[in-house]
């Protein structure tokens, strides 16, 4: 890895379903969920990742940490000694030996946590997998992440549904603490709490941050939460990222038409979640059968003949600026200071 303070590198990553058809499962096209991407993530920083339903979060998150498998691309992790390590083709054990270093927090409190399970098991459960501790030492290990988290640890035998949505979040967040991992994906993390709630969940995954110089890889369909939280912020668009910059930067002045369209749009209820979600005017390409050119064509009120044709390249435009447009250095694009 060229720089030192970079805990993550990805480079040209894809993911592509394949779409079968038929008696005899003949695999007819690809869904391109993740194409091409390139991003990094610096030690103890957040970059946000955002974007409309179905463009390829979830399954970039997912991609990196391998919890399903690239088709192609290179996801390069600093490890522990500061030696880069490969993660897209290690083998199942080198893989099992990293993991603890990288870890999942889920959009839903609720059907994560198994409910047959006490605290103890479940914050505990990745101790015992990994021989970390045991017996004695586990139970203290876990009432001190339980403390770490906010939650009272004398109610480690109690069960998840005793707990309400915001504490079940911190059980998940205490377990995903347990290996002491250094890079953590939170998969719309705070999505399906409530406003106040989602408030102190933030907080407790920045605090948290400071504490232990975690990085992370936060997605989000809310652009508030996003903003919020995010030292950088990646924009996808049906499987690609369109642009990546500082917050203020992409806030203040983007410079792709598809985040000057999300940044203007009014967010509505989403009845999934509490949170809100973004709808766009136009309809969302459908990634295994994108359009032509630039994706964002057909709902970009800037497209010319160019766009419709070739696809633009991935641009670095100014200091830590990237922008995917043919016009990228000609449009004066709104932000949300200017409107
Ligand atoms: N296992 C799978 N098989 C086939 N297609 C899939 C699979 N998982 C995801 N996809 C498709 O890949 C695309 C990206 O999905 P993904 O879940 O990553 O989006 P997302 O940005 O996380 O959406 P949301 O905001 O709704 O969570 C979608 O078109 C989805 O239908
Ligand atoms: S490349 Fe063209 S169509 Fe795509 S976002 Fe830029 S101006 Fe719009
Ligand atoms: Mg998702």
């Amino acid at each position: 890895m060229e720089n030192n303070s970079r805990i993550l590198e990805v480079t040209s990553l894809k993911k592509y379903f394949p779409v079968k058809k038929g008696f005899l499962k003949r695999t007819v096209g690809h869904v391109k969920a993740v194409d091409d991407i390139h991003l990094h993530i610096n030690e103890g920083e957040t970059l946000g990742l955002v974007g409309e339903s179905g463009c390829g979060k979830t399954t970039l998150g997912r991609c990196i940490l391998r919890a399903i498998e690239p088709s192609e691309g290179s996801a390069r992790f600093k490890d522990r000694k500061g030696n880069p390590v490969e993660l897209t083709t290690l083998d199942p054990k080198q893989l099992r030996k990293i993991r603890r270093d990288m870890q999942l927090i889920f959009q839903d409190p609720y059907s994560s946590l198994n409910p047959r399970m006490t605290v103890l098991n479940i914050i505990g459960e990745p101790l015992l997998c990994n021989g970390i501790a045991k017996g004695e030492e586990l139970r203290e290990r876990v009432k001190r992440l339980m403390e770490m988290v906010g939650l009272n640890s004398r109610h480690l035998e109690r069960y998840p549904h005793a707990f309400s949505g915001g504490q079940r979040q911190r059980i998940g967040i205490a377990r995903a603490l347990a290996t002491n991992p250094r890079f953590i994906v939170c998969d719309e993390a705070v999505s399906a709490l409530d406003v106040s709630v989602q408030a102190q969940i933030l907080n407790l995954l920045q605090d948290l941050q400071e504490q232990l110089n975690l990085s992370y890889l936060f997605i989000s369909h809310d652009l508030g939460v996003i903003q919020h939280i995010s030292d950088r912020v990646g924009v996808m668009y049906v499987g690609k990222m369109v642009e990546m910059a500082e917050t203020d930067a992409l806030f203040n002045t983007p410079k792709h038409p598809y985040t000057e369209a999300l940044l203007s749009a009014k967010p509505v209820p989403d009845p999934r979640a509490k949170s809100r979600r973004i709808i766009l005017e136009g309809e969302v390409a459908n990634p295994a059968n994108p359009p032509s050119g630039c994706y964002f064509h057909p709902r970009c009120k800037y497209a010319t003949e160019l766009c419709k044709q070739k696809a633009p390249e991935w641009t670095e435009v100014g200091k830590d600026h990237y922008v995917a447009c043919h016009l990228a250095g000609e449009l004066e694009l709104q932000g949300v200071h200017t409107q």
